[in-house]
């Protein structure tokens, strides 16, 4: 009998010995075949939690003295952890925190389930490396930390600071879980990540909106008080008022939301202050009916539908998303026009998401278009601009809008791990008449972009090139991160070849077709492209009449965006080379050209 109290007096220590060396600070109990409980005994900073995309999303339920305060989707690793993700512990500080896990795995019984990949691996820590450590992160484009990024969100500026608020997951790089994130900026291109905004409720995952600064205390919050209104998207798609009396930082969810309710799809409110008639405007996506509805509102709380925008205009495929409206300048002009945003989803002009703009009136309640319906516009001619929208209350009238750089064809498959997808380069807005006499978006990219350049510029000057590539050497530093800028003039070349490759072979080429005065860009050699069937494509867009272009390029690690000289058409298309690209080189299908003032600008962030 001794014997067999020592022997279980060793088992126990043995266990325990194990539970310590694995599970230090936590008490794990493996309850069933898809449920596990973890008690922390011991809190650090984070809990880590153990991720791996391919697995189903795990319900975990955060309980603070046995009450659920919030629950998360989370991809816990079975097979393979491909990463951590951190849950953080402090603003429980003192409470008695459990997580009540009811696994996707299906197993079939416990013994099977505490195999699973996640159990070796979830830990408690005072730290998380979030540093920039995959090659494909870019350097100055916005990026989360950490965990998966979509729309743009309640954008506003506010005692000299640009606010970026953004679609989030923090417990995993795929889409789950959104809560806007949030980073600000005093220059629009140095980003500092603040604390997470807003994190879903009972009424459902923080979908998109918009943030305005309520200078006369309209909703009576407070003057100045920073007012957001999202989309709450449970088993319907309603829309919550919060707001922040410390610039943004901080969120309070109002008491009476909803603030407007539909039985239709209905999302991401964006709203601005109408000086002509003296009211709030906020415009909303009918996701599914392809109309944008626009309220008006004395307070910001209640909200008055006064017209719908859309049957039959432009593209119709997708799902309307993601509106604004502003009134813009046109160029050369004293007239100014509104321009209506519209993001659909699928319908861009190469296949999945883009962003759509209309051109017309606006009297404060009803928003005409100039053109013809089956008149549509794009904003951006590659795939990975969507969800544009602008900043509300930017000094100087100015009106500048950020993209996110990405398609909703791949979004969650880009190859890369501890975050996902990138913000565009903030650009600014204009009208400019065009040659058909429609008017157009010119998109410059906002001018502080110029303070990254870093280190001496690359002078190529003026050079002739023909059939043969005419090579240029890019940047090392920062793998190869730059700004090129270039005059064409195409004299007897109807085509004209800009290449930009490395020495493996792998090359994103742009083109100039004259004749038939289009710009393009072919990323099929670009680098990675398997991840996706959609990836690879050619993408095209419309450049002014004339032998002379001017052309302006941003590289990134993982991204191009092209800009016409005055703005007159922007592309912006991802590109995953397995190294840098190291040189650019111009040629000619027939005939000679001349390339003038080419300078390739190194860029660099203030760190
Ligand atoms: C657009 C969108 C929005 C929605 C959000 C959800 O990309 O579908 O309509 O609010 O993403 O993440």
């Amino acid at each position: 009998n001794i014997m067999k109290y020592r022997v279980t007096l060793l088992l126990m220590f043995m266990n325990i010995g194990i539970c310590l060396a694995q599970h230090a600070g936590l008490k794990v109990h493996h309850l069933g075949a898809n449920h596990t409980l973890i008690q922390v005994l011991e809190p650090q900073k984070y809990l880590l939690l153990p991720i791996e995309e391919a697995a189903p999303e795990a319900t975990v339920n955060v309980l603070v003295n046995n009450q659920c305060d919030q629950t998360l989707n989370v991809r816990l690793a079975m097979n393979r952890v491909d990463y951590l993700v951190p849950f953080n512990l402090e603003e429980y500080k003192g409470k008695c925190v459990s997580f009540n896990i009811h696994t996707g795995n299906s197993r079939a019984n416990v013994r099977d389930a505490m195999e699973d990949a996640c159990w070796g691996e979830i830990v408690l820590s005072n730290t998380y490396h979030a540093e920039n450590t995959e090659k494909f992160r870019p350097l100055y484009h916005h990026t989360p930390l950490w965990g998966w990024m979509n729309d743009p969100n309640g954008m506003f500026y506010k005692d000299g600071l640009y606010h970026l608020c953004y679609q989030y997951n923090p417990y995993g790089s795929m889409w789950g879980n959104l809560s806007w994130g949030h980073s600000t900026s005093k220059d629009l291109v140095n980003w500092k990540h603040e604390p997470v905004a807003l994190v879903p409720d009972g009424l459902g995952l923080v979908f998109s909106g918009s943030c305005v600064v309520d200078k006369n205390n309209t909703a009576g919050f407070g003057k100045d008080a920073v007012v957001a209104i999202y989309t709450s998207a449970g088993a319907s798609q309603i829309q919550s008022l919060a707001y922040s009396l410390d610039n943004g930082i901080t969120f309070q969810t109002y008491e009476g939301n909803p603030i407007i309710t539909s039985d239709k799809e209905c999302r991401d409110p964006n709203m601005f202050w109408h000086e002509k008639s003296g009211k709030w405007i906020l415009i909303l996506a009918a996701a599914l009916e392809k109309e944008m509805w626009i309220y008006s509102s004395p307070d910001l709380k209640n909200w008055t539908k006064e017209s719908s925008f859309g049957k039959g205009y432009g593209a119709q495929e997708g799902v309307w998303e993601c509106p604004d409206l502003m009134e813009l300048p046109v160029r050369g002009t004293d007239k100014t026009k509104w321009v209506l945003i519209c993001n659909i989803n699928p319908g861009g002009p190469f296949g999945g998401s883009a962003a759509q703009y209309f051109v017309g009136d606006f009297d404060g309640k009803t928003f005409t278009c100039n053109s013809n319906p089956e008149v549509t516009k794009w904003m951006d001619y590659g795939k990975d601009h969507y969800a544009t929208v602008s900043w509300s209350n930017a000094p100087k009238n100015r009106h500048t809008v950020i993209a996110w750089m990405s398609n909703w064809q791949y979004a969650n498959n880009v190859p890369t791990q501890q975050y996902r997808s990138a913000n565009s380069l903030p650009r600014d807005l204009e009208l400019f008449q065009g040659e058909d006499g429609e008017c157009y978006l010119a998109t410059t990219p906002a001018s502080e972009i110029e303070s990254l350049r870093a280190g001496a510029a690359m002078k190529y000057g003026s050079f002739s090139a023909g059939t043969r590539k005419v090579s240029k050497k890019l940047p090392i530093v920062n793998s190869g991160v730059c700004e090129i800028a270039l005059e064409l003039n195409a004299r007897s070349a109807e085509m004209v070849y800009i290449t930009l490759a490395n020495a493996k072979g792998e090359e994103t080429v742009m083109s100039y077709d004259l004749g038939k005065q289009v710009f393009s860009m072919d990323r099929t050699k670009s680098g990675l492209t398997e991840f996706s069937k959609d990836f690879p494509a050619v993408t095209v867009a419309p450049c002014p009449k004339g032998n002379k272009q001017a052309l302006r390029l941003f590289i990134d690690r993982c991204s191009i965006e092209a800009f016409e000289g005055e703005g007159r058409f922007a592309m912006t298309n991802l590109v995953f080379p397995d190294e840098p690209y190291t040189t650019i080189a111009i040629s000619t299908a027939k005939g000679t050209c001349k390339v003038n003032n080419l300078i390739v600008y190194p860029l660099n962030v203030n760190k």
